[in-house]
């Protein structure tokens, strides 16, 4: 977040659960934005995504280290889906039943080398952009926003270490270069069209540390070369993308 973002907020204020004092919009925010966000106990939608991944993880690991450290990937997911429930609950909203948005979820996860690609670059996207709220001036956010970034940042080193370890042999590398012609577009579209109406408010409030574009780019700088140092070729950043 920048200093003058931050300057440009109405007061410097931080809000605790229930404050009379809490701005209109930022608590319309809020509830926006946490509705929305996929981890979310009650949304039974986030249920079955949860239910599809801890399939794919026990299913598709490779040993059983690996089975280990994405059981307890898969266990902070429920956490969080917990935590989400609770802070909304704090701001009057029970229940959310909103289908999943970002079509990154749905693409069949078939493999190994899927699931690394799901972790390493989709959980990536959550570094950048709603799992990233420690400027957020509402205390139960901000007090639980530096775990939700710990865990995923987990998470994506996790599947990066995976990949990297698939990417080893000839074979497993054949296989990610076909790959990641279908979860590089998919990442970068988790970030929204360019043109969001609400990411100047989302930016002044802390909710994102900028709009989708700057974070795109951010993402894509910082990404691609982890990707072409294992010896990936990475499809150019407009290919196969739906949300421009
Ligand atoms: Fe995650």
């Amino acid at each position: 977040m920048t200093d003058a973002a931050v300057m440009g907020r109405p007061t410097t204020q931080i809000y605790k659960e229930h404050d009379p004092e809490l701005p209109d919009e930022l608590r319309t925010l809020l509830i926006r934005v946490m509705s929305k966000h996929l981890e979310n106990a009650t949304n039974p939608h986030y249920d079955k995504l949860l239910i599809k991944l801890w399939d794919r993880c026990l299913t598709l690991a490779p040993d059983p280290e690996s089975k280990r450290l994405l059981a307890k990937l898969m266990m902070q997911e429920v956490e969080h889906g917990v935590i989400t429930a609770n802070i909304l609950k704090g701001l009057g909203v029970d229940k959310v039943e909103i289908p999943i948005e970002q079509y990154l979820f749905n693409i069949p996860i078939d493999t190994w080398c899927d699931l690394c690609y799901f972790h390493a670059l989709g959980d990536r996207v959550g570094m950048y952009v709603g799992e990233n709220w420690g400027d957020v001036p509402y205390e139960p956010l901000r007090s639980v926003a530096p775990r939700l970034h710990r865990d995923e940042t987990f998470h994506a080193t996790l599947g990066y270490q995976n990949l990297t370890a698939l990417c080893q042999t000839p074979e497993g590398l054949a296989e990610a270069q076909v790959l990641i012609k279908k979860w590089w577009p998919a990442a970068l579209d988790m970030f929204g069209t360019s043109a969001s109406r609400f990411s100047e408010k989302y930016v002044r409030w802390g909710i994102r540390q900028a709009g989708n574009e700057e974070l795109r780019n951010q993402y894509i700088t910082d990404t691609r070369p982890m990707l072409e140092q294992l010896g990936l070729v990475v499809p150019d950043d407009k290919a196969n993308r739906q949300f421009l």
